[in-house]
């Protein structure tokens, strides 16, 4: 059997990084069918700057996730964590696909989004697979919370962006219920209330920039 470089687990998240912020991402399932429809001018600029947004957030989750499993205790903890990033990995291919057609681009910060969300996913993971998974089902839940928002603020013509945001949103709820399963524990408030602020921050930039 070959044996294991100590630096291949390194290496292997260089590459993952390298993956998901430069690379054009892969989706492993079709982009969810939703009619594409004509929209104003004012419009086609709201829904970009929010797909922009959900682009960036998928960015931040994929390398919390890549952060989470360099660290993980357990193999069964950093499978649960990879196929995760795996799906969230469709979700930015399709967000990436959405802002071409809405004629926009992604966040010219998305390189920092990831660096930061690495070392964070990292933190919590070297607490312990516990606190691990907690983080999951709580990043997973902001962002619930974050697609519904969307889901109200789009242009009611939008139902394409609408179509990609709900498969998302339905794929965000099993990874948290997943990580919940596997033996999450429950957040501290306080860490809870910090990871709402810097996902503000996020969000808020990535609008924009
Ligand atoms: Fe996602
Ligand atoms: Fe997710």
């Amino acid at each position: 059997m070959e044996s294991r470089h100590p630096l291949d687990p390194f290496i292997a998240a260089a590459d993952r990084a390298l993956r998901a912020v430069f690379a054009p991402a892969h989706a492993s399932r079709p982009v969810p069918d939703g009619e594409a429809s004509t929209l104003s001018e004012a419009e086609r600029r709201e829904s970009a700057a929010l797909m922009r947004v959900n682009h960036a957030g998928e960015i931040a989750a994929q390398a919390l996730y890549h952060g989470q499993a360099l660290v993980s205790r357990s193999t069964a903890t950093q499978e649960i964590l990879l196929h995760a990033a795996k799906e969230e990995s469709d979700h930015l291919a399709w967000c990436e696909t959405r802002l071409k057609e809405l004629e926009s681009r992604p966040s010219l910060l998305n390189p920092l989004w990831y660096c930061g969300s690495f070392a964070i996913g990292m933190l919590a993971a070297a607490t312990g697979d516990r606190t691990s998974l907690g983080f999951v089902v709580e990043t997973e839940r902001q962002v619930e919370g974050h697609l519904n928002e969307h889901l109200e603020r789009l242009p009611s013509g939008d139902t394409r962006s609408r179509a990609i945001l709900n498969v998302m949103r339905t794929d965000e709820i099993g990874h948290g219920a997943t990580a919940k399963a596997a033996g999450a524990a429950e957040l501290p408030a306080p860490l809870r209330a910090l990871m709402r602020h810097a996902a503000r921050v996020m969000t808020t930039a990535a609008y924009w920039i």
